[in-house]
């Protein structure tokens, strides 16, 4: 047994320092160091984290393991495909979420596709009670039968515990809910703390590996979106998962943040309801809002999630500023582009919302990264602000440049495929240079080179009031 020693953990970072200070120098955030009796991870810990401890080299040449027969699909459509075919034997997968997302409700309805195919779960709770979560899974129908028999709750929050139990039964899935409130009895430091989640983690893994059990661990994450304390636990564990959504909406999308066994590419659109997260039939429509008439100061935009097109709803309101610096709010998208996209509308269109407060969200609770939410995001903010909406069935997508030049994105043809699909009828994107017009049957492609000339053919004419009200 390696000797305890004290050090100093950033709950941040994860950074170890011998001596305590007031700002982490790893990560720069202040009077995150904790004092944590940490063992110096033992040699043979981490040998038996590696596949195959002392081994001989193998040539690349040499048949590799066969993946595809290590996995074990977990029954749910959205799930499986994120994972890139189900959950592979001696993996560790990280679920995080906000509370409250689903985290547990997915796990339960996963343990019970697993026990569904003949396989024993052992879902590890130190978040509720078992009787909680008997109580829960009676709820969504999965309590009973040999469902209800192949899995078995146990509320348990010592890691090492956890894991004889786990060597004892040998699961065919081990869920640990959630890897903060589980804690090594060896180590001091509350569960949760940086180096007892870390802790925790590695023993989990040592468990995987050795006895090709996967083990999926619950992670809750802060409001910044980052997982809680604990960042380095993404470097450890091989899948990192985010389930992300309105909590108050139904609607939840999952994505692979991290994947050793498949591409990071694939999201999963989930709905919550009365018996759990059940997938949505037609992802690419189930984040626009329904509107009984255009209304200002909504853009539909064709986003990319990885390689499924998504139609989302960008919204926009200005309003008039009392105070002296106006807000620049924004949930769902980018804060920084906001601000830029607000600084170029008023230099080279002519829009300026300078003494206006901005709100800018995604309808649905989704969030989007992509540069091509630019344009949508742009001509929302002036339809907010003309009080006039864009020209019925139009969509847009661009990233827009700091001159107001407007720039193509990657992908434009399945994005406007899936729009012409789904009844839109006219497409304002970025003129492709150099190039011929592409064209998608059922959508008319309007290309324009700045922003200034996509606000003048986006925008419908008249204003609402004179022309559309009934
Ligand atoms: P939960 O899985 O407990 O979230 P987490 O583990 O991420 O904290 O889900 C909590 C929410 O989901 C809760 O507010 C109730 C709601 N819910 C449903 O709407 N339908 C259901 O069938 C279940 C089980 C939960
Ligand atoms: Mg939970």
């Amino acid at each position: 047994m390696a000797k305890a020693q004290s050090r100093y953990v950033c709950q941040s970072c994860g950074a170890v320092v011998l001596r305590w200070e007031g700002q982490c120098r790893t990560c720069g955030e202040w009077n995150t160091l904790v004092e944590t009796v940490v063992r110096e991870e033992p040699r043979a810990r981490l040998a038996a984290t590696a596949p195959t401890a002392g081994a001989e080299p193998v040539s690349l040449s040499h048949a590799a393991d066969d993946t595809a027969a290590l996995r074990r699909p977990v029954g749910i459509g959205e799930l499986d495909r994120v994972l890139g075919g189900g959950l592979v034997a001696g993996s560790v997968v990280l679920l995080g979420g906000e509370p409250g997302i689903g985290k547990s409700t997915l796990l339960l309805q996963v343990a019970a596709g697993i026990a569904g195919a003949g396989g024993d779960v052992l879902y590890a709770t130190g978040e509720e009670s078992g009787g909680q979560v008997r109580l829960r899974a009676a709820r969504l129908g999965l309590a009973s039968g040999p469902v209800g028999d192949a899995v078995r709750v146990v509320p348990e929050t010592g890691v090492g515990r956890i894991t004889d139990l786990a060597r004892t039964s040998r699961p065919a899935l081990l869920v640990v809910d959630s890897v903060q409130t589980v804690a090594s009895e060896e180590l001091d430091g509350p569960p949760g703390s940086v180096g007892q989640v870390r802790e925790a983690t590695l023993r989990l893994m040592e468990l995987a590996k050795s006895d090709s059990i996967p083990v999926v661990l619950v992670g809750h994450v802060t409001k910044d979106g980052t997982l809680a304390g604990p960042k380095t636990l993404e470097h450890l564990v091989d899948v990192v998962l985010a389930i992300e959504g309105d909590r108050t909406g139904g609607l939840r999308l999952l994505r692979a943040a991290k994947n050793r066994y498949g591409s990071t590419e694939e999201v999963g659109v989930f709905e919550m309801g009365e018996r759990g997260l059940v997938e949505v039939a037609d992802p690419a429509r189930a984040f626009l809002a329904e509107h009984d008439r255009p209304a200002p100061g909504s853009v539909v935009a064709p986003v990319l999630e990885g390689s499924r097109p998504l139609l989302v709803e960008v919204q926009a309101l200005v309003a008039p500023s009392a105070a002296p610096a106006p807000r620049r709010t924004a949930s769902g998208v980018d804060p920084n582009r906001l601000a830029l996209l607000v600084a170029v509308l008023g230099r080279r269109a002519g829009i300026g919302l300078g003494s206006h407060d901005v709100y800018a969200n995604l309808a649905g609770g989704l969030s989007v990264t992509e540069p091509g939410l630019d344009l949508p995001l742009a001509l929302a903010l002036a339809s907010s602000l003309r009080d006039r909406p864009l020209v019925p069935g139009t969509v847009a997508i661009g990233e827009v440049g700091l001159l107001g030049e407007l720039r193509p994105v990657g992908g434009l043809e399945r994005r406007l495929r899936e729009a012409a699909r789904l009844g839109f009828e006219r497409a304002v994107i970025p003129r492709s240079r150099g190039r011929e017009p592409g064209s998608v049957p059922g959508i008319e492609l309007v290309e324009v080179g700045s922003l200034s000339d996509a606000v003048r053919v986006a925008l419908l004419d008249a204003p609402v009031a004179a022309g559309l009200r009934p």
